[in-house]
């Protein structure tokens, strides 16, 4: 087992590195402030392949693998955990399962425009009434001709007001539970097709959040991703992927709050010496470090095995629940290291104490991350 980076991954960390803390980072907390979508950082993400990482360079993606996209989120998220989640949801959330579920058709329309970044793209499983009981959706669709009418709501969509298009799971029969549930491409432009009441956020502030409403939305066949039933299991393996995104985002919040707090204690005196000198500063230190490094390790771990296509269900889970609360842990320790001057918004520790928070939350909360784990390793010792 070599811990090592090779080369290449070496390099894609190292440009990402520069990109996001001279591109990115400046306006951050400018972003934040205003809640503006970040569409400069976008567009100069998608100048370097950043907004298509996985999708092969045939279908105008960058080509690369899974490790890569996290080294890259994970600067982009110690920059600005906004732009983060915008590039996450895109990459993990709407190419992922269209490149793994969809016929060539689909892959030809709707890969190259949003792996290139000129479309921006959405996943809408939640609803106003279903949210960790994935499965409960109401949402229905209903074949006519050769079209399938939506009907319903879905709620708290990341890019939501500013996406193109996003894959929208519906149910053919709500008798039928999770074997019901169906998966669609659905565009901004089809009939019957609005975003709704636009969320204000406590953190990724910058990043657009919106319900979606679907009023006899027309969506014609060729638009189904999967077969009619198989929605359930395409919302799920791509959850498994977003994971690793959400792991990501998280490691390079607490990342971020970890090196600000680490330098600001050397720096800021009392009792006559640097803070840093003091045990009980050098303890949250450690504690926060070890917690990254953890992450760090767990995160790198789900995506290999998912490079190697082995399953990682279980370990992409671990990576995001572990992740998630090391971020929370380290972005409460950096407020408490820098005191008064980590409350107010003139440092950006704050804002990573509110960013962090959704991590523990979105694409399955803790609670559902230690079901998933559990139920893997309750089905592994009984093979
Ligand atoms: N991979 C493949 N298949 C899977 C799977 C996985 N990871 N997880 C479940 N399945 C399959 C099961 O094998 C089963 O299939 P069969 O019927 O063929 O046997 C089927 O799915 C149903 O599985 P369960 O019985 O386990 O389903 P459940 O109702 O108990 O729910 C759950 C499981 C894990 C709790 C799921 O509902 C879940 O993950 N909930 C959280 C949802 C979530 O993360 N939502 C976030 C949405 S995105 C977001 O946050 C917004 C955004 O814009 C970023």
């Amino acid at each position: 087992m070599n811990f090592q980076l090779d080369q290449d991954h070496q390099m894609i960390r190292q440009m990402a590195r520069e990109f996001a803390q001279k591109e990115i980072a400046p306006r951050a907390a400018d972003l934040d402030e205003r809640s503006q979508f970040p569409n400069e950082n976008v567009k100069k993400m998608a100048e370097l392949g950043f907004q298509g990482m996985m999708v092969p360079q045939d279908f105008g993606g960058a080509g690369l693998d899974t490790l890569s996209y996290v080294l890259v989120l994970e600067e982009i998220s110690a920059a600005c955990a906004s732009t983060a989640v915008t590039m996450s949801v895109n990459n993990s959330l709407f190419l992922g399962p269209i490149f793994k579920h969809g016929t060539e058709a689909q892959k030809k329309k709707y890969l190259p425009d949003f792996a290139a970044g000129k479309k921006l793209g959405a996943y809408a499983l939640s609803e106003p009434g279903s949210g960790s009981d994935a499965a409960a959706l109401k949402t229905t669709a209903t074949k006519k001709g050769n079209k399938y009418l939506l009907n319903g709501a879905k709620n708290f969509i990341t890019n939501g007001p500013h996406a193109d298009a996003m894959i929208i799971f519906a149910t053919l029969d709500p008798a039928k539970k999770h074997k019901g549930v169906t998966a669609f491409i659905v565009e901004k432009e089809f009939k019957g097709f609005s975003v709704g009441k636009i969320e204000k956020k406590l953190g990724i502030r910058a990043s657009s959040t919106s319900s979606v409403i679907l009023d006899n939305c027309e969506v014609p066949e060729a638009n189904r991703l999967g077969q009619e039933g198989e929605g359930f299991t395409i919302a799920m393996v791509t959850l498994d992927s977003g994971r690793i995104g959400i792991a990501t985002q998280a490691l390079g919040i607490g990342r971020a709050a970890l090196d600000f707090a680490a330098k600001y204690a050397t720096e800021r005196e009392a009792f006559g010496q640097p803070i840093a000198k003091f045990q009980s500063i050098q303890n949250k230190l450690a504690d926060m470090a070890t917690q990254i490094d953890a992450a760090r390790l767990l995160t790198w771990r789900a995506a290999v095995l998912k490079d190697q296509r082995q399953n990682f269900t279980k370990e992409a889970a671990m990576a995001k629940l572990f992740a998630s609360e090391a971020a929370n842990f380290a972005a409460k320790e950096a407020v408490q290291i820098l005191g008064g001057y980590g409350y107010i918004r003139e440092y950006p520790v704050e804002r990573y104490f509110r960013d962090a928070k959704i991590t523990e939350i979105y694409e399955g909360t803790s609670e559902i991350q230690r079901l998933v784990i559990a139920r893997e390793v309750l089905k592994e010792i009984s093979q």
